[in-house]
């Protein structure tokens, strides 16, 4: 990108809110005048840690709600290079997005045009290949890139031709979709998301709607349908934990469960089964040797049916366990715990919330209901024997520390 922009429209939904501008000292965003005149109300802004008003905020390279906006790792690295962008520069990254971001707030330069969504068509001897190939030559790789460090396609959305519909289960064809993609460190990531999340499904969980798509090279990845898109263009509201506590992406490890349950019961229209939520979340990843569950997994979504703020479906579940079988520890410590962890701990932590334990029992033993059935699925998954009859010990002596 040479003629990069110096001003970002910065949007909330089709309202713009604020402005960003790239200073000498790094950037810097101020809440519009004629936005504020319309006294908005303190959730109305940027994010909910950070209600309208009138001062000019300075920030060093970027403010940490956009920088949560940005795609990170490797991929960033190479989207830069084909860019000419620095993989730092997280101002010519935002624009270059051009407003393909998760949730509702955006930014895009002043003459620039919203990114188009990529059409997905599923013809017989379809290749992700020839898809990643036309978005690389059509220079749309910003237009495809989210939060997270695993190769996706973000800004698709899936064609409604009877064809490419009877390729997708029912209900998934015409909505805003997400590629995800494994790499030589997590092969078959697809399965495994795929089954996790199914297993989340039947332990009474909200799962994002997803399936494997396998293409004619045998090349598989997970589609995901978008829960931040809606009907004619909504964008609905969305903020991770990060977000939420005000952090940089890079602290997304740097965090206690403690403080995410606490920023979700800040912001959620009912505390107590935000609190549950989050929890049964943390119950469920250690049930299932899930050790990434960092502060960018956990969301919450402003429901445009309700408009209220709750917990997001779940995202992301996959067992690390099954990549690296000796790295057992939870993402977040729970009050400096992150392994050898029981039933009674997480409702000992839950009760310090103020949620009943039969509650969580609940949740705990519906969890632990779906994992006989599960350890004899697990088998099937394209592991190798031995990892998968490790994982499948190791499932169960964490299903025994959570089961009454
Ligand atoms: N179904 C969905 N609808 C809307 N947004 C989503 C959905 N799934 C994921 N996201 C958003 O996209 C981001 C990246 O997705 P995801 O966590 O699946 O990717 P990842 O690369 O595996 O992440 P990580 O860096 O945690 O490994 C999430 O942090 C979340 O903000
Ligand atoms: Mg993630």
């Amino acid at each position: 990108m040479s003629t990069l922009p110096s001003s970002l429209r910065v949007m909330r939904g089709r309202t713009q809110i604020a402005t960003l501008d790239w200073t000498a000292i790094g950037t810097a965003y101020q809440y519009s005048k004629s936005f504020l005149a319309k006294q908005p109300g303190p959730r109305d802004g940027l994010g909910f840690a950070h209600p309208p008003h009138p001062d000019r905020m300075e920030h060093g390279p970027i403010h940490p709600y956009f920088a949560n906006l940005l795609p990170e790792g490797p991929r960033q690295q190479r989207v830069a290079e084909a860019l000419g962008l620095r993989p730092d520069d997280a101002f010519g990254w935002l624009a270059a997005m051009e407003g393909s971001s998760t949730g509702d707030v955006w930014a895009l330069a002043e003459n620039a045009s919203p990114a188009k969504e990529t059409k997905l068509e599923l013809p017989d001897r379809f290749l992700f290949h020839n898809l990643r190939e036309q978005i690389r030559q059509a220079k749309e790789h910003a237009t495809q890139s989210i939060a997270g460090v695993h190769a996706k396609l973000t800004n698709l959305r899936i064609a409604t031709d009877p064809h490419t519909a009877s390729k997708v289960p029912y209900g998934f064809a015409g909505t805003a979709a997400i590629l995800k993609f494994g790499s030589p460190e997590t092969p078959h990531l697809a399965e495994n998301e795929a089954f996790f999340m199914d297993l989340a499904k039947r332990a009474g969980f909200k799962t994002a709607k997803n399936c494997v798509l396998r293409d004619a090279s045998g090349e598989s990845a997970l589609l995901v349908i978008r829960f931040d898109r809606g009907p004619r263009g909504l964008r609905v509201h969305q903020e991770d934990a990060c977000q939420l506590l005000g952090l940089h992406p890079y602290d997304r490890y740097n965090v206690s469960l403690r403080e995410v349950v606490a920023a979700f019961q800040r912001v959620c229209a009912s505390p107590m089964a935000a609190a549950l939520e989050v929890i049964a979340q943390a119950a469920f990843a250690y049930l299932v040797g899930n050790t990434d569950l960092h502060a960018k997994n956990f969301s919450v979504l402003l429901s445009p049916k309700t408009g209220l703020v709750e917990p997001s479906p779940v995202y992301d579940v996959v067992s690390t366990l099954l990549y690296s079988p000796h790295e057992a520890r939870m993402a977040l410590a729970m009050d400096g715990r992150d392994t050898n962890l029981n039933r009674e701990d997480f409702l000992a932590f839950a009760e310090s919330f103020g949620v009943r334990r039969p509650a969580l029992e609940a949740r705990l033993n519906a969890m632990t209901a779906v994992m006989p059935g599960c350890v004899d699925r697990i088998l099937d998954l394209p592991f190798d024997p031995r990892t998968l009859k490790r994982w499948r010990d190791e499932a169960r002596l964490r299903t025994e520390a959570l089961s009454t």
